[in-house]
This record gives structure tokens, C-alpha cells and sequence, in this order.
């Protein structure tokens, strides 16, 4: 079997490649072959340097000609910008739903007959400039007429085995900010705790009753192979835990892992009722980094799997429950790659600029 993949050097794209069919041979459109692990690279029989924001997703003709060569059977379109904010909306728009239009006309092209959509569970819900970018993406290759099955995921989280993951968005991007602010005050005469953790008397946007629908990358890629390789009946199908847990319960554990205590879950952003100033400062770099995210941990609809579990038949295997002992070493194995950071945040005996933070 012969598969053209997008996304390649991403989280979800290094997790189709760790867990394909040792028969399935791949060629990769992709902006840098250096970005995929150097594992995983192998795997890739030819890289394409493409981009999705370009005429023609970028590709010269040589190269056109040489994947017309290659003669993909399969489309696995994974590459997506997985921004959400207002200000990014023109990129987000011209990568998910442009670059997807692209990549359709590429599959005319090279006469694939199949083509598989990577998108998310939160598309129909066009609550920022990337759910609405998805849900249009779908819509085109809809309307494309091309045989196509769409897989809407749930918020994808490492191995259940391993914890393993190659970037640290959704979940992780949300923690990613708390894990900075702990580690740089963690000294700090006020904020830092003996043990090496904080308390921080601020609050979080957080329901009390929303789940959070979080699934680990080794079953999300079992289910996704399984799925595939079923006759393609324009299908789509939600790659969702059918037990998520209340997103409260997965942030108060998430926090307490990383040491920060003392966060108030509120349902709304409330204005910060921190009298001090180094405190309002904190909740202002808070709101600021989690505003993207408030939506995800406010509201979630229940997403339907019985067509994946009709689709598999006795294939099916359900998720791995996403207990606090899952939860805590999927967040010791992104400590340990320091959240994809670079470098470590710098300890403050202040609270620190938000710009430190961002990096
Ligand atoms: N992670 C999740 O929780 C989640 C949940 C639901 C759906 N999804 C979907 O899964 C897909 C992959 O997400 P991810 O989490 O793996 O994101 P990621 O880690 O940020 O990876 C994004 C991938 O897309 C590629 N890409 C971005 N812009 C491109 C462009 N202009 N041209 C070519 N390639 C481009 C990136 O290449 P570079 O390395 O060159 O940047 C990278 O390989 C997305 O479509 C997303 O909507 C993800």
C-alpha cells in the first residue's frame, strides 16, 4: 500500500508513521524532512518539500512528476495549523482549509482514489478561526465528490504505554504555561513551597460539569489504521474516548502533578479579584495564555462512536481509561522534554514577564 502524507514532522503525523503497517511504503509532503525524528525518518521513502500556504502546495514540477511516479493509492492529509487565536486566522485559514483545497487537487492529479482527512471533534463547533477552518476543509472534500473518510479526533495525548509524543499542543499547551510559571517562581518567597511547587491563588476557566475529551496517540493510530482499511464510503468518524472524564477532575490532578496548588476553577473568566500586584500580575499572564483554551475546558458536546465500533466489528478495542496514574506520567514524559521547549524558563524572584514565558 502506497500512502502520500502531510504533516509528517507533527505530533499526529509522527504517531501515523510510528504506528503504520510495517507493508505500508510512504512518500511525505512536509516543509522540512529534518523536523521528523531521525527514528521515524526511515519510514518515509520520499520527502517532497512543500508547503500547503502555496500554489500547488509548493511543488516543483520535477517533483509532481516523480509522486505521479510513485503512484499513491491513499491520501493521509495531516498537516494543519493548530492555532487558534482571532489574530492568526488569515494562516490558519489559508493552511487548514486553502492548503486542504490544495492537496484535493493534488490527489486529482496524481489519480489517488482515496483520501483521509485528519480533522478534529470540535469542527462543527466554530467557536475560533481553527474549528471554523476545519469544519470548511471538510465541507470541500465533501463537496469534492472524492472517495474520502474524515476522522475527527479528540484532544491527542502520548502512548498509554510509552507516553511518547513528538509536540506538546491542546493538553500540553494548556499545561505548558503552568508548568513555566511553577518552575520560575518556584524560589519565590511568596509563591515557591518547600517541596519545590507553588501555590497560586489565581483561577482558571473550568466547568464543573464538562468533560474534557482527551485520547492517547497509540489507540487513536490503531483505530485510524483499522478504519482505513475498510472499503471508503465517505464516512466520518469521531476518534474519541466514549468515556472522557469531567475536564475538572483531569485539570486538578494535572496541576497537583506539576506541583501547582492552590488554582480556583471558575466557570467564567472573572476579573482577577487579586489586590496586589504581583498577584494580578500572574492572573493577567494567566488569562492572556489560557484564553485560547477556556472554550475546550467550558463546554463539550458527547461525540458518537458506534460507527467506528460497527465499522471494526470485534476489531474494536476501547481506549485506555484516562486515570490520574495515565495522566501523571504522560505529564512526567513532557516535563522530561520540558513541554518541547528549547530552553528552561528562567526562575524569577518576581513574578516574570509574559514574554519569558511564551518562548
Ligand atoms: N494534536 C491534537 O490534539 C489534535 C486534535 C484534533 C485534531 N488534530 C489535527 O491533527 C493534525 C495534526 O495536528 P498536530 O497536533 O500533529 O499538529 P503539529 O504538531 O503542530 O503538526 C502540524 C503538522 O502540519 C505541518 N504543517 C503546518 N503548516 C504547514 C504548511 N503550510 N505546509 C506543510 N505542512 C504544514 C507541520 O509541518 P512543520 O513541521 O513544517 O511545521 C506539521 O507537520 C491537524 O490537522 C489538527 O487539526 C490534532
Amino acid at each position: 500500500m502506497k500512502v502520500l502524507l502531510t504533516g509528517a514532522s507533527g505530533a499526529v503525523g509522527h504517531g501515523l508513521l510510528r504506528y503504520a503497517p510495517p507493508q505500508m511504503r510512504f512518500a511525505a509532503i512536509g516543509r522540512d524532512f529534518e523536523r521528523i525524528h531521525p527514528d521515524l525518518r526511515g519510514r518515509v521513502e520520499f520527502f517532497f518539500k512543500g508547503d500547503l500556504v502555496r500554489d500547488g502546495a509548493g511543488l516543483s514540477e520535477r517533483d509532481r512528476a516523480s509522486l505521479r511516479d510513485f503512484k499513491p493509492q491513499k491520501i493521509f492529509h495531516a498537516a494543519g495549523c493548530v492555532k487558534f487565536d482571532q489574530k492568526d486566522a488569515d494562516e490558519i485559514r489559508v493552511t487548514n482549509f486553502e492548503g486542504t483545497i490544495r492537496m484535493i487537487d493534488l490527489a486529482r492529479d496524481l489519480g489517488a482514489p482515496e483520501f483521509h482527512f485528519i480533522s478534529t471533534a470540535y469542527a462543527p463547533l466554530g467557536r475560533n478561526p481553527y474549528e471554523a477552518s476545519k469544519l470548511a476543509a471538510e465541507q470541500a472534500l465533501r463537496a469534492s465528490g472524492f472517495a474520502c473518510s474524515i476522522y475527527r479526533l479528540g484532544i491527542v495525548v502520548g502512548d498509554s504505554r510509552e507516553q511518547r509524543i513528538d509536540g506538546f499542543n491542546g493538553y500540553y499547551g494548556f499545561l505548558k504555561l503552568f508548568d513555566a510559571l511553577a518552575r520560575s517562581l518556584v524560589g519565590h518567597v511568596r509563591f515557591g513551597n518547600k517541596d519545590g511547587g507553588v501555590r497560586l491563588p489565581v483561577h482558571v476557566p473550568c466547568s464543573e460539569d464538562s468533560t474534557l475529551n482527551l485520547v492517547p496517540m497509540d489507540w487513536l493510530c490503531r483505530t485510524f489504521y483499522g478504519l482505513q482499511e475498510e472499503a471508503v464510503e465517505n464516512e466520518m468518524f469521531h476518534l474519541t474516548h466514549p468515556a472522557p472524564r469531567l475536564a475538572i477532575e483531569v485539570m486538578r490532578h494535572s496541576l497537583e502533578t506539576l506541583r501547582v496548588r492552590g488554582v480556583r476553577h471558575e466557570t467564567q473568566i472573572l476579573k482577577t479579584d487579586a489586590s496586589d500586584p504581583e498577584l494580578r500580575r500572574i492572573q493577567k499572564i494567566l488569562d492572556a495564555g489560557l484564553r485560547r483554551f477556556a472554550p475546550y475546558l467550558r463546554e463539550e458536546p458527547s461525540f458518537d462512536i458506534s460507527n467506528v465500533r460497527k465499522k471494526l466489528g470485534d476489531r474494536f478495542q476501547p481506549p485506555p481509561e484516562m486515570g490520574d496514574a495515565l495522566l501523571t506520567k504522560l505529564l512526567a514524559f513532557a516535563s522530561s522534554k520540558n513541554f518541547g521547549r528549547r530552553s528552561i524558563p528562567p526562575t524569577f524572584s518576581t513574578p516574570p514577564d509574559p514574554h519569558s514565558l511564551s518562548r
